[in-house]
């Protein structure tokens, strides 16, 4: 009989293509993949540790599987990502059942900690960072998933160390692929069907900098926009201070460049921004979105944006209100400063209330939503091209896809269109979706 295997992945895009890695990994070792705890032979949690919130979760999570383990004693948990990096030992001291704990830089070598548990019940933990050119070495073959969209890393790590983030310290510093392999990995990806990618690193924009005769990645851009076949390209994430004018220009010249960009603000005061780390000002920011703007006017921003941070002032806070009334952004993910152990910031004197806080979290919600409701609601009795990613889940005969400006979009259609792009009547705009209806071409 087969065994079987249970992940649960947390955190950002990164998370979700070392889960592939996992995935693969494990089939390498007979596994199969199920979709609950209680019918695996091995349990694992893929988790991300950026806020507390997000960290207390993968504790919580490792609770629900303890009842099953103590009926099935045979059953082997193990615990992967940012907080396994950033724990270690720690958290086989802390949860008495847990068989193993796998880094960031160590997914190559959970086969290892899997089968010495297997055979000895041995427990372990690796969380070593590699250097450079072993991580170069090892990164994973991409093998076929059946998928319209795909991932492809373009680089890892992050060297910015913005006060308040966990990432550099859980990722490692920046390394980039070199470029010739990332070309022929989308060239592959497009052989199996793939028709759009989005590019993923913790700040894109600084790809290849450290490497003497890398292409920049407004070059990149340029060479996958050439890709045969391949029909829409997707970012993230990208940090405005890197931001160059020859990256802002390819959404006006790329065609398959969809026009949507993440650009974090985190706040919107200089001073703020400074105690953060972030390399811009508000002014810096704002110039950057309205030539943006003016290479492609339909372009719609989303952003990410942190509230309390320590010491912030009632007038920080209204000059990051001030910005985002500007920029009028599509959507924005808004986060309670959350101080990590660690970081800079977590040492950073704050005199706020946390009723404070929560006051102003909801005054820029309030703000965001009529923003997001009034970005959206302007698709609503237009036809809009739409990449057919597969079934949608909202019932028989239904498919989805996205616009560029990555809006889920639920129509009524054929499967054989999976994979097409389509022209789609938006009859109804929702909170998180839109509905649609196939127009004729
Ligand atoms: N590399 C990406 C984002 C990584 S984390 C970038 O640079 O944009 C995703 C988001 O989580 C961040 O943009 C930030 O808004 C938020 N975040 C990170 N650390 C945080 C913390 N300590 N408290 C609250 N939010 C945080
Ligand atoms: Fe974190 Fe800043 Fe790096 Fe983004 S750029 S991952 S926010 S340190
Ligand atoms: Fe979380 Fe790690 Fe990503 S901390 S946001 S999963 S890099």
């Amino acid at each position: 009989m087969s065994k079987a295997f249970y992940l649960e992945t947390f955190g950002c895009q990164m998370n979700v293509v070392d889960s592939e890695q996992i995935a693969d990994l494990l089939g390498g070792l007979g596994y199969i993949q199920v979709d609950s705890a209680e019918q695996a032979d091995l349990v694992l949690l893929n988790t991300c540790s950026v806020r507390d919130k997000a960290e207390r979760r993968v504790y919580g999570h490792l609770g629900r599987f303890k009842p099953i383990k103590d009926q099935r004693p045979a059953l082997m948990i193990g615990v992967g990502g940012c907080v396994a990096q950033q724990e270690g030992e720690r958290m086989l001291e802390k949860v008495k059942y847990l068989d193993f704990v796998f880094g960031t830089h160590n997914i190559h070598r959970l086969p290892e900690l899997v089968q010495q548990v297997e055979e000895r019940r041995k427990r372990g933990s690796l969380t070593e960072f590699l250097d450079r050119d072993t991580r170069l070495d090892l990164f994973p073959e991409r093998t076929f998933r059946d998928t319209v969209t795909r991932f492809v890393t373009v680089m890892q790590g992050c060297d910015n160390f913005c006060s308040y983030c966990i990432v550099p310290h859980v990722r490692g510093r920046e390394i980039s692929r070199p470029s010739g392999e990332i070309l022929a990995e989308i060239r592959q990806l497009v052989e199996q069907g793939v028709r759009e990618v989005t590019l993923l690193g913790q700040n894109v924009n600084s790809y290849g900098i450290k490497d003497p005769g890398e292409i920049s990645f407004s070059e990149l851009l340029r060479r996958v926009n050439a890709i045969d076949g391949l029909e829409r390209i997707r970012f993230a994430t990208s940090h405005p201070k890197d931001m160059t004018d020859e990256l802002i220009d390819c959404f006006g010249e790329l065609e398959k460049l969809c026009k949507h960009i993440h650009l974090p603000l985190q706040s919107g005061s200089d001073r703020i921004l400074k105690l953060m780390n972030r390399g811009y000002t508000a002014a810096d920011y704002l110039n950057k979105v309205a030539r943006l703007k003016s290479v492609c006017p339909e372009i719609r921003l989303t952003t990410d944006i942190i509230v309390g941070f320590p010491g912030e002032a009632e007038e920080d806070f209204l000059a990051t209100l001030d910005v985002v009334k500007q920029v009028e952004y599509a959507d924005a993910y808004t986060f309670l400063f959350s101080p990590r152990e660690g970081t800079a910031a977590a040492n950073f004197s704050d005199d706020q209330s946390s009723m404070q806080k929560q006051e102003r979290f909801d005054r820029l919600l309030a703000v965001q939503q009529h923003n997001s409701s009034v970005a959206w609601r302007a698709d609503l009795d237009t036809v809009q091209s739409i990449l057919v990613e597969g079934s949608s889940k909202q019932g028989q005969g239904q498919l989805f896809g996205r616009t560029t400006w990555n809006r889920v979009v639920n129509f009524a259609g054929p499967e054989t269109l999976i994979g097409q792009t389509v022209p789609v009547k938006i009859i109804k705009v929702m909170t998180n979706s839109n509905l649609g209806e196939l127009a004729h071409q």
